[in-house]
Parts: C-alpha cells; sequence; structure tokens
C-alpha cells in the first residue's frame, strides 16, 4: 500500500515545467507555493534552465528533475501532455512519492488518452509514486500552507475538505469559499481519476485530524462499490457531502462529455449514497450551508432544540423548517421558563422563544447561555433580526463569546436577517467556526443535515 501523505504533507516540492512568466499556469503554481507560505523547499524545473524570479523570489532552473540535489516529495507537472510520459519516468528514477499532473490532454479525449493515462499509472506504480490527475488544477492542505493549484491564493484555514471531479468549478470555488468565510482543510483537484480517486481522499480524510467534513463534487465513480464501501465507514466517523450532477437524462450525457464520468441511473446513486451515510446536496449553496454545520460543530447529545428570536415571524418561519425537517423543538415549560428572566413581560418563552423586538445585548447573553447551560437542550438555533436595539455584530460578538465559554459542546446555528451589519456579522460567526445564515430557514436545514447525519450513524452502530 503506497502513502498518499505526500500529497498533503510533501517536505519538498518541485514544480516541473515551472515558469518565470506571468499569465503561465507553471508561474501561478510557484506564485501560490510561496505567497501561501509552504515551508518546505521548492524547486523549479524546465527544460530551459537559467533562472527564475517570482514573487520576488530567485529560483535556480533545473533543466530536469533529475537534477535535483535533494529528495523531492511532491512533483507538480505543468508540461504540454506529449512530453508527460518521460516526466513521469525521471520523477520515478528521483524517487518522487506523487505527482499531481495539472495537463490535459488525456483520458478525457477518448479511448486513446485513456490508454496513454494507464501507461502513466503503470509506470508510477512501478516506481512506488501515486497520480493525482491528470486534468487537474492542483491540491490544496491548509495545515500544512500548501496551495499548489493556480486558483486563488488565500484560501481560509477550517475543516472542510473539498474535492472536486470538475476543474473550474473547483478553482471558481475556492474563491466562493473565500468570499463566504468557509474554511478549508484541504482543496483537491482529481480531474480524470487516472490513479487517485474520491474514495482514496475519503480515506485519508478519515484519519486526518484537520479535517471534520467532506463535500466532493461528483459526476460519477469508475469503481461503485469501491467507493460507497468507503463512504460507509467513512461516514461513521465524519460526514461526507456529495454533489452528483449529471441527474437528468441529458445532464448525464453532459457529464459523459465532460468527464467521460458514465453516470449510471441516478436513482442507484441516491440509495447507494442514503445506504452508506452520505448526505446529498442538489446545489452548491445547499452543500456549503450543511458543509458549514457539518465540519464545524458536535454532534447532539438529544433531539431537543430550542430556537431564540427576537422577531416572531422568523421565529415562525424557523419552526415550520424545523417541523418539515422532523426536528423536534424542546416543549418542557417549567424548564423553558428560565427564558422569562431575558424578556419583557410580553414575550414568550414557549419554544420558540421570543425575546421580542427589544431584545438587547443583555438578553441575548442571558438566553444564549441559558440554552447552552442546560443539559435538557440539546441544540440551539439563535436568530436575529436586525433592528436599532442591537447591532448585530454586537450579537455575533455575545454568541462567540457564549459559545466559547461553553466549550463547543453542543450544536448552535445563527441565522441574523439585516443588512450590511448582518452581513458582517455572518462573516464574523463563520469565521470562528459558528455556522451563521442570511435566512433562518438555511440555519435549520443545516441543522437537519446534521442531525440526519448523526442518527444514520447511530443507527449503523447498533447493527
Ligand atoms: N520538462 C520541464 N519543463 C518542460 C518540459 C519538460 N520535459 N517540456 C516543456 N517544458 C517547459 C517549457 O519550457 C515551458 O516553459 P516556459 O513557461 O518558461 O516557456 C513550460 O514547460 C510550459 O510549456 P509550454 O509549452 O509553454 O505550455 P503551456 O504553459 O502553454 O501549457 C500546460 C502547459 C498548462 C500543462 C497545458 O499543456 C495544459 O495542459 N493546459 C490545461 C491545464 C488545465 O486546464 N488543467 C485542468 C485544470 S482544471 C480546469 O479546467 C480549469
Amino acid at each position: 500500500e503506497m502513502s498518499i501523505e505526500a500529497l498533503f504533507k510533501p517536505r519538498s516540492v518541485a514544480v516541473v515545467g515551472a515558469s518565470g512568466k506571468p499569465g503561465k499556469i507553471g508561474y501561478a503554481i510557484m506564485k501560490n507555493l510561496i505567497e501561501y507560505g509552504y515551508e518546505g523547499k521548492i524547486y523549479a524545473v524546465n527544460v530551459k534552465g537559467g533562472e527564475i524570479e517570482v514573487s520576488g523570489r530567485k529560483f535556480k532552473v533545473y533543466e530536469s528533475i533529475l537534477d535535483v540535489p535533494d529528495e523531492v516529495d511532491m512533483a507538480v507537472v505543468v508540461v504540454p501532455a506529449k512530453f508527460v510520459s518521460q516526466v513521469v519516468e525521471e520523477c520515478g528514477k528521483k524517487g518522487v512519492k506523487v505527482l499531481p499532473i495539472i495537463s490535459s490532454g488525456f483520458g478525457e479525449l477518448g479511448e486513446e488518452g485513456k490508454k496513454v493515462e494507464e501507461q502513466l499509472v503503470e509506470t508510477a506504480h512501478k516506481y512506488g509514486m501515486r497520480i493525482l490527475g491528470p486534468n487537474i488544477f492542483g491540491i490544496v492542505y491548509t495545515p500544512a500552507k500548501l496551495n499548489a493549484t493556480f486558483g486563488p491564493t488565500d484560501v481560509l484555514p477550517g475543516k472542510l475538505a473539498l474535492v472536486s471531479q470538475s476543474g473550474a468549478l473547483g478553482i471558481a470555488l475556492m474563491g466562493w469559499t473565500i468570499l463566504e468565510k468557509v474554511g478549508l482543510s484541504a482543496v483537491v483537484s482529481i480531474g480524470n481519476k487516472s490513479d487517485l480517486d474520491d474514495a482514496d481522499m475519503l480515506e485519508y480524510f478519515e484519519n486526518d485530524e484537520n479535517t471534520g467534513a467532506i463535500l466532493i463534487y461528483m459526476e460519477g465513480v469508475k469503481d461503485g462499490r469501491k467507493f460507497m464501501e468507503t463512504a460507509k465507514r467513512v461516514s461513521m466517523k465524519k460526514p461526507i457531502i456529495i454533489i452528483k450532477a449529471g441527474r437528468s437524462e441529458r445532464g448525464a450525457k453532459a457529464a459523459a462529455s465532460h468527464t467521460g464520468s458514465l453516470a449510471g441511473a441516478d436513482s442507484i446513486y441516491t440509495a447507494a449514497f442514503k445506504q452508506s451515510g452520505v448526505l446529498r446536496a442538489l446545489t452548491i449553496g445547499e452543500a456549503f450551508d450543511w458543509a458549514r454545520t457539518l465540519s464545524n460543530l458536535p454532534e447532539p447529545e438529544g433531539e431537543n432544540v430550542v430556537i431564540i428570536t427576537n422577531g416572531g415571524g422568523i421565529g415562525v418561519m424557523a419552526t415550520d423548517a424545523a417541523e418539515e425537517e422532523d426536528l423536534k423543538l424542546y416543549d418542557n415549560l417549567e424548564e423553558l421558563k428560565v427564558f422569562a428572566n431575558h424578556m419583557p413581560p410580553f414575550g414568550s418563552y414557549k419554544n420558540p422563544v421570543d425575546l421580542t423586538g427589544m431584545a438587547d445585548a443583555k438578553a441575548y447573553e442571558g438566553a444564549v447561555r441559558d440554552a447552552l447551560a442546560n443539559p435538557n437542550m440539546d441544540a440551539v438555533a439563535v436568530l436575529y433580526c436586525q433592528t436599532a436595539v442591537l447591532d448585530p455584530r454586537d450579537l455575533a460578538k455575545i454568541v462567540i463569546e457564549e459559545y466559547e465559554a461553553s466549550g463547543r459542546k453542543k450544536p448552535l446555528v445563527v441565522a441574523i436577517v439585516g443588512g450590511i451589519e448582518a452581513k458582517e456579522a455572518i462573516d464574523l460567526l463563520n469565521e470562528r467556526g459558528i455556522p451563521a445564515y442570511p435566512e433562518p430557514e438555511r440555519a435549520i436545514k443545516s441543522l437537519s443535515a446534521l442531525y440526519r447525519w448523526h442518527n444514520w450513524k447511530m443507527k449503523h452502530k447498533k447493527e
């Protein structure tokens, strides 16, 4: 069994096809490696030799990887397809461990290309090397400050591992996670999956302490049985969210010509995902909504959910969503009475707990603290409609303080509806790993996704 540790924690990286010319992919990868702060050695390899400068750093350029006077764990290959076979052979001789191959022009072209791919894998395995790709945008692993992609530079560190079969979408999502404050442990572009595939990634993240949940964009799997068996095992430890595109007949045909995926009947995927504990999301928005909650929050210890709000309207909407999602709103009035301390006489401590439009910092602080402290309240949804009484950013600070002080022992989600300050408050919370949304239903549905995974796990533990 060849380890893929070097894909995430390489001690040194060579870029084969490294370039000093801005605008070239071989330049962008060098630049991201340097600017994201990779601390291992970086080597530039290019047949042209000489010297290049990237981000103010000068690099001697080795004409072949065989000339690098040191061990190389990872070689990122950015040369045109026709030169890749030779480069793979040389990397093998050099003792490289993993090869992310960026280059396009292989299996996605058809049978001929697939044969070339198989030969690359054969060569690689002969030397004990693994291949990621080809036809990929690279790999990010934030705990190692490794950004070997030609995507955005400043990926936010966090606990979600993102795996994408699509290149352009994967790069776009990297940028989107920065905007939306989704913290990532890893981004892996798996492209043509000639060697390493989704199942291999699941296997790595299963035991990766820096990853809390895994999100996969997939169009199809080659070895369905291997994938489902792995997914089922990994789901017992960590939640897996999948966007499986190609649901419709015509969509499936588009997938076939995009990544050569034989999509298979969609209902088979739905059933298989369900069996293996995988949460299937239908849209990007839904997938990341769930991922925020699933990658950051602990599992609930029971079914009692408490909703705290300052607005009757969003309280009712959240309650509707909770009912539709089969979440149980806690209804022990004796215990809920504690919230009466934090509201005017015209408030309501019945769940949803309505602190009223008068709710200020003190009211929220008290209510959130009490909910987090009560052992019979298992999960909390904090809702806020922006009013002039309390700046949403101050609400965010209160929630952060109370949640941290409680030791983050139970799930807590937040929804803040309002203007620019509300958006800033949502960002503040998300940056601290507290899932926050601009709509109550999205918070509730994300909490529900956590319960769905948790309940699946509990059921299968017994079997
Ligand atoms: N060893 C080392 N270096 C070599 C070798 C070799 N055997 N052969 C060529 N090179 C060097 C060249 O000298 C060149 O250097 P330069 O940039 O200083 O001129 C460099 O490698 C690149 O070669 P070029 O011929 O200039 O090729 P170019 O940079 O235009 O393209 C690339 C190379 C990016 C690999 C291209 O062939 C390709 O496959 N592009 C698609 C990449 C892609 O989209 N992947 C999927 C991503 S996901 C998505 O869809 C967004």
